[in-house]
């Protein structure tokens, strides 16, 4: 024991992650009373670390790489292999320039518009069911804009099977056993259908919009001036595809925090003050999506009196932030308010990352935020429905969570 850190006894840990899921990290951080502690998970030593002071040092590039942080398995489902969750220095800025090059203000009204345009249409549709699985039918909705405003091409009779794989990714993140195996199934197919688009639209069978994420990855450059190869091509395009279908799931805790917070419902109509923003705001930080993040130690160097060893993977805790109680008051009422006089920084809301967007914070929180934000707008502006009885809790062990019965909605008319 090099440090006077607290550290956690056992060979490895990694069955408490498994059973203590999104509170793992916060648990210990309360128990040790520390902002960091370590331990052993998946066979090496780690060092696991919590807060805004935390994600400010977790976010210095010059003291951490994301080369080598992420394991396999989460490359084989969540994020693609090689893409650019896993690179580092120019290679990263370049790549990740791409990504915001498609986030200007004309590109996000656009997909305001589609947003509104899918919800009309697929609200059409749900008048005449009786019965809607919200979070099912919204990850179709949210397919649907992914690909409209990315420019790929779909056919009405492969939309539920490209919906569910985005789904089916993003559900193995944190899952082992056939949770896991169906999302690597689902990434090697997606691929398939990506990279022989990316093939058809540099051969001229496909034209791609210029303004396109398609176009985008489709002609884009590496620095040394040649295209992505289509795999790689493939990859960066469906991390545009799949986080916008994971949006699905912010959106289905947004309508269960209005069904159990019903005077949520008449201000969001109304919306003084940019009621929504605050609503989504709080939604991010209310609901668990992603727990923590890695990367390993580039330069060895000292934080809390911890030697961070060259090479040591560093897990920065996301989830616990948003429910500390030394940011926020009351953490565990749900309160939209709160965000009215919330004194942000790039460190201390990091439901998606933290630190600047030419780091790895998100590409697409402005794409989330105006996502829900439209869609929260539209259910409650333009459509009621019933809320039947039904087991809406959701687990903290299961990672990403969702409520059990994936909320059902009855009796949906247009108002
Ligand atoms: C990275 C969460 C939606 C594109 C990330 C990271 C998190 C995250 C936690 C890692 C930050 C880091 O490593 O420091 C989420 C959540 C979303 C969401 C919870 C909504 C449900 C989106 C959307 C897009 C997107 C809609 C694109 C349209 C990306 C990209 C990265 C990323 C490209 C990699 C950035 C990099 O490594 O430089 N996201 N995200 N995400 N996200 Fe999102």
């Amino acid at each position: 024991q090099e440090s006077n850190v607290p550290h956690e006894k056992g060979l490895d840990n990694s069955i408490k992650l498994l059973t203590e899921g999104y509170h793992y990290i916060p648990n210990r951080c309360r128990r040790f009373d520390s902002d960091i502690f370590t331990t052993h998970l998946l066979g090496q030593k780690v060092v696991c670390i919590s807060g805004s002071e935390a994600a400010k040092v977790f976010y210095n590039e010059e003291i951490f790489r994301r080369k080598g942080a992420a394991p396999i398995r989460v490359q084989k489902t969540l994020f693609g292999q090689n893409g650019v969750q896993t690179m580092d220095n120019a290679e990263h800025k370049h790549r990740k320039q791409l990504f915001m090059s498609l986030m200007t203000a004309e590109h996000l009204d656009e997909l305001r518009t589609i947003t509104t345009e899918q919800w009309q249409y697929a609200i059409d549709k749900w008048v005449r069911k009786n019965r809607i699985i919200f979070f099912k039918e919204t990850q179709e909705i949210m397919c649907r804009i992914a690909c409209q405003w990315a420019g790929v091409p779909l056919w009405a009779k492969e939309l539920k099977q490209r919906a569910n794989d985005f789904g089916s990714m993003i559900d193995a993140f944190g899952a082992v056993g056939p949770r896991f195996q169906k999302g690597k199934r689902a990434r090697k197919r997606a691929e398939k259908w990506i990279r022989t688009m990316i093939k058809q639209v540099r051969s001229g069978q496909v034209i791609a919009d210029e303004h396109t994420a398609l176009y985008a990855m489709s002609w884009r450059r590496n620095l040394n001036g040649k295209l992505m190869s289509r795999q790689m091509a493939a990859v960066e395009l469906i991390n545009i595809l799949r986080p916008i279908v994971a949006i699905a799931r912010y959106v289905t805790f947004g309508a269960l925090a209005l069904h159990l917070h019903p005077e949520t419902r008449r201000k969001l109509q109304s919306n003084e003050n940019d009621y929504s923003q605050m609503f989504v705001q709080e939604v991010r930080r209310f609901y668990p999506f992603g727990p923590f993040l890695g990367a390993r130690v580039r330069k060895r160097f000292t934080w809390r009196n911890h030697d961070f060893k060259e090479g040591t993977l560093v897990l920065l805790d996301i989830y616990g932030p948003n429910h500390s109680s030394a940011i926020w008051e009351s953490p565990n009422e749900f309160n939209p308010e709160r965000f009215r006089d919330f004194q942000g920084s790039p460190f201390n809301f990091i439901p998606q990352g933290g630190g600047d967007y030419m780091g790895h914070r998100c590409a697409g929180e402005w794409v989330t935020v105006e996502v829900m934000k439209t869609s929260l707008n539209f259910l409650t502006n333009h459509v009621d429905y019933k809320v039947p009885r039904q087991n809406a809790k959701f687990s903290m062990i299961r990672m990403p969570t969702i409520p059990k019965s994936r909320f059902i909605i009855k009796n949906v008319r247009w108002n």
